[in-house]
């Protein structure tokens, strides 16, 4: 008699797809009960939408591939909470489309970095590392200073993170361009990282 089994063994198309709807089963026993538990979707009390500088500011760390070095997730071990403070909780992240969480820490970890330095510390780090950390490697990002943003964007964006169910009043759309025109994107940057993870007190 012959087997069934050879037809799929012998068929390396048809074995691939077999084998991916295996490895999503696996995928889907781990991720699906994470999107009907109350504790991963609901917002933690002090979390606040990005003001529209801080989403320019954010844009900007995208852009510049902040996100390759710098992760934003730090893991319930000692090790990280000694240094980097609490463990980051899935309610900091409701809001964040897409979350930037990363998975490399060339840098150190900056979930919680706001508030640790000045904006003046930033500033300075950011135009040149070494001029405050001399044995940095980070490489500097001097055209942020100088690059001033015209807020063209900054109403879709917004409206965008609202049908993704962020609470922004509509108010808070409409003066969105007003609130970033001008400023440069070293002030629209600074301004984000100060917000990493003070939602959580
Ligand atoms: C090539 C890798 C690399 C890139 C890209 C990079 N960084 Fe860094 N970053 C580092 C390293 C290494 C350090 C640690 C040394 C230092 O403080 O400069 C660091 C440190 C920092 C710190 C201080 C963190 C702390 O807790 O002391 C901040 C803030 C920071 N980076 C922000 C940024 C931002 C914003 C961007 C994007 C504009 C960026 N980094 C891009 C490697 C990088």
């Amino acid at each position: 008699m012959k087997n069934i089994h050879e037809v799929v063994e012998k068929n390396v198309g048809l074995l691939a797809i077999f084998i991916l709807i295996a490895i999503s089963f696996g995928a889907m026993v781990e991720i699906t009960p994470l999107m009907f538990q109350q504790q991963t979707m609901e917002k933690v009390d002090g979390l606040e939408p990005y003001t529209a500088l801080e989403m320019e500011g954010r844009d900007i760390y995208i852009r510049e591939g902040c996100v390759g070095c710098h992760s934003q997730m730090i893991r319930p071990f000692r090790a990280e909470t000694e240094r980097y403070g609490h463990y980051s909780v899935a309610g900091e992240s409701v809001w964040e489309h897409p979350f930037l969480w990363g998975s490399k820490r060339t840098g150190p970890d900056l979930a919680r970095v706001g508030g640790r330095y000045s904006d003046e510390w930033h500033r300075v780090h950011l135009l040149n590392p070494r001029d405050v950390v001399p044995e940095s490697n980070m490489p500097g990002f001097p055209w942020l200073a100088e690059n001033t943003l015209d807020g063209e964007l900054i109403e879709k964006k917004l409206r965008v993170f609202k049908d993704f169910g962020v609470p922004y009043t509509e108010e808070e759309i409409l003066g969105a361009k007003d609130a970033v025109k001008g400023k440069t994107e070293m002030e629209a940057l600074i301004a984000y990282l100060q917000s990493l993870g003070t939602a959580l007190k």
